[in-house]
C-alpha cells in the first residue's frame, strides 16, 4: 500500500502522527509537506498530493489543514481527484463505498489522533460498491465541460 500525504501548518502536527502510524504498519508513505508549523498556504499542498495521486501510483492520498475544508477544495481542482472530507467512521466508510474517494481530507484542528487513525483504518478496509459508478462517471463528465 502506498499513501501520499500533505498538509498546511494547521494539519502539520496530526500529519506527522498519522505518517508515523502508517509507517509502523509497514505502509509506504510519501510526505509532500509542509515540514513545520510555520504558516503556509494549503492550496499548494492539496495540489501536490492531488498530482501525486493522479500520476505516481498511490493507493490514495491524505490531506490535512485546520478544518480539512480548504485543502479538500484545492485537491478537488486536480483533474481526476475525488477528495472527501471525512469526520467520523461513517463518512470514512461512505467516502470509499459510495464515492470511491482517492483522497481523504481531515481537519487537523478538529480531529483527535485516535479518531483520525480509526477513520483511516475504516477507509482502508472498505471497498467501493460498483453500483455507484454511474454517479462517478457523471462527476468525471463535469470536468472540462464547465470551463469559462
Ligand atoms: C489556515 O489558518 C486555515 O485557514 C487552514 O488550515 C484551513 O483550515 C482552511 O480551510
Amino acid at each position: 500500500m502506498r499513501v501520499a500525504i500533505g498538509s498546511d501548518h494547521g494539519g502539520f502536527e496530526l500529519k506527522e502522527k498519522i505518517k508515523n502510524y502508517l509507517l509502523e504498519q509497514k505502509i509506504t508513505v510519501v510526505d509532500y509537506g509542509t515540514n513545520s508549523s510555520e504558516s503556509v498556504d494549503y492550496p499548494e499542498y492539496g495540489e501536490k498530493v492531488g498530482h501525486a495521486v493522479m500520476n505516481d501510483h498511490f493507493d490514495f492520498g491524505i490531506v490535512l489543514c485546520g478544518t480539512g475544508i480548504g485543502i479538500s477544495i484545492a485537491a478537488n481542482k486536480v483533474e481526476g481527484i475525488r477528495a472527501a472530507l471525512i469526520y467520523d467512521n461513517e463518512t470514512a466508510r461512505l467516502a470509499k463505498e459510495h464515492n470511491n474517494a482517492n483522497v481523504i481530507a481531515i481537519g487537523g484542528r478538529t480531529t483527535s489522533y485516535e479518531k483520525a487513525i480509526s477513520m483511516i483504518n475504516t477507509f482502508m478496509k472498505t471497498s467501493f460498491e460498483e453500483r455507484h459508478q454511474r454517479r462517478l462517471d457523471k462527476i468525471k463528465n463535469i470536468e472540462g465541460t464547465n470551463k469559462k
